[in-house]
């Protein structure tokens, strides 16, 4: 029986509001609702799943989800506009990494435009709504052929 492909989800701050934070930027649909569709529509993968709104307990999270997934697809937040501890928590593993955003955010404000995290990503799906999980999933898929 083929291996089980293991993905890790992290989201950063506020993204515990989804389905009712700006529902006209970010839709209305709660992420559990959507990791649950995923779920059921990838059975070849096994999903964790981790959300905080606290830089320190994401980057504690990289590092232990690093050890032990494929591939990992972190939409950071605001925290990817800002923080150099997570940019160099990405750097320093050697898991994958693909930036997510749920909004485009170079069609947001000029700050937006800037991602420290980004460098340190092998790609970057961005404005596609919470489909851009699944584009980012997508790559982990076909990088991962036997699996
Ligand atoms: C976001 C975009 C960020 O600029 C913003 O701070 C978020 C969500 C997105 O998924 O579109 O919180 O990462």
């Amino acid at each position: 029986m083929a291996e089980l492909i293991k993905i890790a989800i992290v989201n950063g701050p506020n993204l515990n509001l989804l389905g009712t934070r700006e529902p006209e930027v970010y839709g209305s649909q709660t992420f559990e609702a959507y990791l649950s569709e995923l779920r059921q529509k990838y059975a070849s993968v096994e999903f964790s799943y981790f959300q905080s709104n606290v830089e320190g307990e994401l980057i504690n999270k990289l590092h232990e989800f690093a050890a032990a997934h494929d591939g990992i697809l972190l939409n950071a937040a605001a925290y990817t506009h800002t923080s150099v501890a997570i940019a160099d928590a990405v750097a320093a593993i050697k898991c994958p990494v693909i930036e997510i955003h749920i909004s485009n955010i170079f069609a947001r404000e000029d700050y937006r435009h800037v991602s420290f995290v980004g460098s340190y990503c092998i790609g970057s799906v961005s404005g596609f709504g919470l489909q851009s999980y699944e584009l980012g999933l997508q790559h982990f898929l076909m990088a991962n052929p036997g699996k």
